[in-house]
């Protein structure tokens, strides 16, 4: 349970008046300097920030905006950052990046250090942002809305895609193509994004003939992740001709580790992943997928918060966005005839 400390918290500890200790944050009048420093313990000991109301007092609004994000090595996330610092920025906003590895700690730390820069708002992208985070901004009177991961509406936005349409959309590409026994490498189950696809996958093949639960292997949405569950389900089915990875780096570790089996990825085996990172654009053969409205995203959320922070926004809503198919040499590829 965290406790968010008040100025009368300070006043006590500090053994000193509340107008003291207003006196002293907002800089209206003299304080000694013993009594200086024992308000400056009681702040530091409490972790203590002035809440939004004194923020607004003392003219605090610093047209400042956090950007938490899982990872942002994974180009997914750099491309979404891209697109919240250039919306944010027309609209005077400065935005502060932080990886949180989705971590809740890491989050909480966040929180904590940011509130005391009197960040106007934040934006997570993050399954484990919860209850207890949303009631500590709301406490702070700090705005806050959820891009991508959101584990529940707590109330703030959320802009996400459609994650379970998407998925058949990679399936229904597949057999389109002519592949008749499809592999699905899926992302980290705890992430509403990883359940979501894995959801329409099975939607789309539960049906099928050929279909059996050891078609699926799970991965982390990274590369070595993707190359380690192909080897895996090559083991298993070494008749698969087709991959549908849930995200692009778990695709381009499907390619890397055809190419080291010797199989010819895209004409033996397809593969289709899921992000539309620019890196799918140069693997070799370039990358089908299922590309998410990357800038979109990034400049409806920036939106939200924006207006949220500025008082205008009527209501949060979940959005969730079309997704579509870029079709490339890892499908289009692809001949039934060129399996041995
Ligand atoms: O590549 C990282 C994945 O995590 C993306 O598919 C994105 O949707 C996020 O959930």
């Amino acid at each position: 349970m965290i406790v968010i400390a008040t100025i009368r918290d300070v006043a006590k500890l500090a053994g000193v008046s509340v107008s003291t200790v207003s006196r002293y944050l907002n800089k209206s009048g003299y304080v000694n300097v013993e009594t200086e420093r024992s308000i400056k313990a009681a702040i530091e000991k409490l972790d203590y920030a002035p809440n939004q109301v004194a923020r607004g007092l003392a003219g605090k609004k610093t047209n400042t905006i956090a950007l938490i994000l899982p990872d942002i090595s994974n180009l997914f996330f750099s491309d979404l950052a891209r697109a919240v610092e250039d919306v944010a920025a027309t609209y005077g906003y400065t935005v502060i990046l932080g990886n949180s590895d989705d971590r809740a700690d890491k989050e909480k730390r966040y929180i904590e250090t940011l509130k005391k820069k009197y960040i106007d708002g934040f934006i997570f992208a993050s399954q484990t942002f919860g209850p207890e985070e949303a009631e500590m901004l709301t406490k702070l009177g700090i705005p806050f809305v959820c891009l991508d991961r959101a584990p529940s509406e707590e109330n703030a936005s959320v802009v996400r895609t459609k994650n379970i349409e998407g998925a058949s959309m990679a399936v229904q590409h597949l057999l389109d193509i002519g592949c008749r026994k499809i592999a699905h490498i899926y992302g980290p189950q705890h992430l509403i994004t990883g359940r979501d696809r894995l959801i329409g996958y099975e939607k789309s093949v539960h049906a099928m003939e050929w279909f059996t639960p050891s078609l699926l292997e799970e991965g982390d949405f990274r590369i070595r992740g993707g190359i380690s569950a192909t080897e895996r389900l090559m083991q298993r089915h070494p008749d698969i001709d087709g991959i549908f990875a849930g995200n692009d780096l778990m695709a381009i570790g499907a390619l890397k580790a055809l190419s080291r089996m010797g199989i010819k990825a895209g004409e033996e085996v397809a593969i289709c992943g899921y992000d539309g990172i620019q890196t799918a654009e140069i693997t070799s053969p370039e990358l089908t997928t299922i590309a998410q409205p990357l800038y979109e995203m990034g400049a409806l959320i920036s939106r939200l918060l924006i207006k949220k922070i500025e008082g205008t926004l009527e209501k949060d809503l979940t959005y969730e966005l079309d997704v579509k198919l870029l079709a490339r040499g890892s499908t289009l590829d692809f001949s039934p005839r060129a399996k041995a």
